[in-house]
């Protein structure tokens, strides 16, 4: 990858729908995840193997995987919480997986019920197996920069946690802002501080919550520290049961609008992924709120 190229993540079919509380038929969430793959994103996070209990609405996770149209080149992680999601993903025909803990106590005992001591023992086995497996697989890190129950979140907690989920052996980090709260100087905090511990920008992700619209800056701020690797939800949709107050992720089109004029090379078509976008806003009913999606690509008249 040159320094001109960004990798866009896609989270729309996992965290974007998973705290929808309108029921989405299994046949939509394909609609959509081919649509993704129609716009030309090649990451698309395509379910959970958490508990049914835990999110309802990814509770056909096996029939998601089942009539997945594998496109050439698409990788589709799915999300892992234990050992039991482990066997669920490898019986479902996954080959990609990611991990997920946070940089607070309090929300992932609210979010996994485990410590985070606990969950890095939970997921050992499951990297190991991965591995055995060449698997890709990631780790999160959520509420990097804030907790919904704790507050503010030191970087030293952040490394600490990032550090762990290294040595599983895990291929990348996500470095999540799960609530919405942080802004440029946090993000050159955190990611100063991953750094200057030896985990530098080609091992990260960064993943965005636009619940207070400062997702796009904090893109900016994170380019410019070298950063490659973005999460974003096509529709802006996005949230977590257990992050109160968290509203959507950073839009897929909006991040691909920036990254356009700014240059970059992302790979993505904008108004192919305008019509993914609106299978999302037809499918849960409500109309499309992104910028991007509003205003369109900007056709110069
Ligand atoms: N898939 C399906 N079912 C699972 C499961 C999995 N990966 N892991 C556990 N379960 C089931 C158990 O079989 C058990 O079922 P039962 O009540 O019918 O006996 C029940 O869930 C409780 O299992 P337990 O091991 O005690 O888990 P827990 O109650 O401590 O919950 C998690 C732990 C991790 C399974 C649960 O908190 C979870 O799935 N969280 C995910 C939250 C999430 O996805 N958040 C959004 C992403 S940031
Ligand atoms: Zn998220």
């Amino acid at each position: 990858m040159s320094d001109r190229d960004v990798r866009i993540f896609e989270v729309g079919p996992r965290d974007g729908l998973q705290n929808e509380s309108v029921p989405i038929s299994t046949n939509a969430k394909l609609r959509f995840i081919g649509l993704l793959a129609d716009a030309g994103l090649r990451e698309i996070e395509a379910t959970s193997f958490v508990s049914p209990k835990a999110i309802p609405q990814l509770a056909d996770a096996e029939a998601v995987l089942a009539g997945l149209e594998r496109r050439p080149g698409v990788r589709y992680p799915v999300l892992v919480p234990n050992a039991r999601g482990m066997e669920r993903a490898e019986a479902a025909g996954a080959d990609a997986i990611c991990v997920f803990t946070a940089a607070s106590e309090a929300f992932t005992q609210a979010n996994i019920n485990m410590t985070i001591t606990e969950s890095i023992d939970a997921f050992r086995p499951v990297i190991d197996r991965a591995r055995e497996r060449g698997w890709w697989s990631r780790g999160y890190v959520s509420t990097a920069f804030g907790c919904p129950y704790q507050g503010e979140v030191g970087e030293a907690a952040v490394v600490a946690v990032a550090q762990q989920l290294l040595e599983l052996g895990v291929d990348e980090l996500s470095i999540g802002d799960t609530i919405g709260v942080a802004a440029p100087a946090d993000v050159r905090r955190v990611v100063g501080a991953l750094d200057t511990a030896g985990i530098g920008p080609d091992r990260l992700a960064m993943h965005f919550h636009d619940t207070r619209g400062t997702a796009l800056a904090n893109v900016a701020a994170a380019l410019e520290m070298g950063l490659r690797t973005f999460d974003a939800s096509t529709g802006g949709t996005g949230g977590c049961p257990y992050a109160p107050g968290a509203a959507g992720n950073l839009a897929t089109e909006d991040l691909v609008y920036l990254l356009e004029r700014e240059g970059l090379e992302h790979g993505v078509d904008l108004d192919a992924l305008l019509v993914a976008a609106r299978h999302v806003s037809e499918t849960l009913g409500r109309p499309v709120s992104t910028k991007v999606g509003l205003a369109g690509g900007w056709r110069v008249p």
